[in-house]
């Protein structure tokens, strides 16, 4: 049974919309997935395809995720249901939905560890000048203890599942209305440190001088990953953040804000990581632990280092509990919207789910030699951030373009983002890109899944 949509709630306002949003784009996805892709896949021609896309791929795809929640007020799979009654399409929408359990039983292992170095940095373990190797040595102990990583990542289940239960505006919207601007200009010092350490240009250059010869087509797969994971895209957060969205506020323009936003936290990320990374030595192409094992040798260098050691892992933490919301907020607005579950119990018995297939990632970082070289393929969790984090939500992206440029419409859609009076500046381009360049970019890159092996 759906709720009515006065039920379901609305954003109190537009700035509470794009708080929200970028709240569910701006995370981990910034701050731990971005530096140690670009430094996986070569530095600054990955970032280059990186912007491109977010630009060409990214922003349509966005408004019109926007513009589907919008139209219809539902979670993913009624509002395709609603829009084309048919088989398929309802489908999609169900695979954004596993999709977002699927990232949020890896990133809440991940978002556990920001727990612990917040714990670490409260205590005063950042306080004093920190070797890379002292560093790296507190990085692997703790994520390999197994007791520790289940119990960091069930605690923020636990959070997430606390927030998730109240509903859109009394918690999601309170939460990120100070934090968000809080923790970007924490950045913007981390920053400023960075650059100016001995060594730090070594990293800009790095970050920002493309070398094509390393651009494979895997690190162009990663770029569009990158891109979509980023900004919440392909399978349905921002449907459903769309579908709280007012009618009388201007959704052109917020959309492009949070995408921008979204973006920038995403560079300083890197002008932070890079420039600290070649001063302490450390190799950037160092995996998913890069952040963790860098930003420690810096801290040191701030003058009271050990507070903003403490003010950067709570906003790290917040940051990330604001995408994890997101995450449970797609599948919990499907189960309340479409099976009449009460939003306490789906919050609830979706979370606790989800933390049973967290397991098997909090363990694979050296705790179960099963998980960590799962049947020779490389560890759990980075196979699940492949899996979900990239393909699925690529082809969910895919299959969105084609819904909204061929089966919807992209006038329907145009209209739905217009409904305030707000025009969208470019819809001609908004159309090319949706029914042409966006498909055909992502069937170019998908088809490097079956001709190289990247699993
Ligand atoms: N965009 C979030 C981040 O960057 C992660 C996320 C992906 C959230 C997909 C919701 C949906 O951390």
């Amino acid at each position: 049974m759906a709720l009515a949509p006065s039920e379901r709630g609305n954003w109190t306002s537009r700035t509470g919309f794009i708080l929200a949003a970028a709240g569910s784009a701006i995370g981990l996805g910034n701050i731990w997935r971005f530096p140690y892709t670009a430094g996986e896949n070569g530095g600054g021609a990955f970032v280059l395809v990186y912007l491109a896309f977010v630009l060409l791929i990214g922003i349509p795809v966005l408004l019109g995720e926007l513009s589907v929640g919008r139209a219809t007020k539902l979670n993913p799979v009624g509002a395709f249901k609603k829009l084309r009654d048919s088989r398929f399409w309802p489908m999609v929408g169900g695979l954004g939905v596993v999709t977002g359990f699927g990232i949020l039983a890896f990133y809440a292992v991940i978002a556990g560890w920001t727990l612990a170095y917040l714990y670490k940095a409260v205590t005063g373990a950042f306080g004093g000048e920190v070797t890379a190797e002292a560093s790296t040595a507190i990085f692997t102990g703790l994520i390999g203890s197994s007791w520790v990583a289940i119990i960091l990542t069930a605690v923020f289940i636990l959070l997430t599942i606390l927030v998730v239960r109240r509903g859109i505006s009394g918690g999601i919207e309170k939460a990120t209305k100070i934090l968000m601007p809080t923790l970007f200009i924490i950045l913007i010092i981390l920053a400023l440190r960075s650059v100016t350490l001995s060594g730090g240009s070594q990293g800009l250059e790095y970050l920002f001088k493309p070398d094509f010869s390393k651009l494979t087509g895997g690190a162009i797969m990663a770029a569009l990953g990158q891109a979509l994971f980023s900004l919440s895209l392909g399978m349905g957060a921002m449907i459903t953040y769309g579908s709280y969205f007012p009618d009388d506020a201007d959704l052109p323009t917020s959309g492009v804000t949070v995408a921008l936003f979204d973006t920038m936290i995403a560079l300083l990320a890197g002008v932070i990581i890079f420039p600290a990374l070649f001063s302490a030595g450390v190799e950037p192409n160092a995996g998913p632990g890069l952040v963790f094992v860098v930003l420690p040798t810096i801290f040191h260098a701030l003058p009271a280092g050990g507070f903003f050691a403490i003010a950067f892992y709570a906003l790290l933490a917040i940051a990330a509990l604001t995408s994890t919301i997101s995450l449970l907020e797609v599948v919990v607005s499907y189960f309340v919207d479409e099976r009449g579950w009460g939003r306490n119990m789906a919050a609830w018995t979706l979370g606790l789910g989800c933390l049973v297939l967290a397991i098997p990632s909090a363990l694979s970082q050296g705790a179960s030699p099963f998980f960590s070289d799962f049947f020779g393929r490389g560890d759990f969790l980075t196979l699940q951030n492949n899996l979900w984090g990239n393909y699925s939500l690529t082809i969910g992206a895919f299959l969105l373009c084609i819904f909204l440029g061929w089966v919807w419409g992209v006038d329907k859609s145009v209209e739905s983002m217009e409904l305030s009076g707000h025009k969208l500046k470019g819809r001609v381009l908004y159309s090319f890109l949706i029914r042409f360049v966006c498909p055909i970019a992502v069937l170019i890159v998908l088809s490097y899944i079956v001709r190289g092996n990247y699993f």
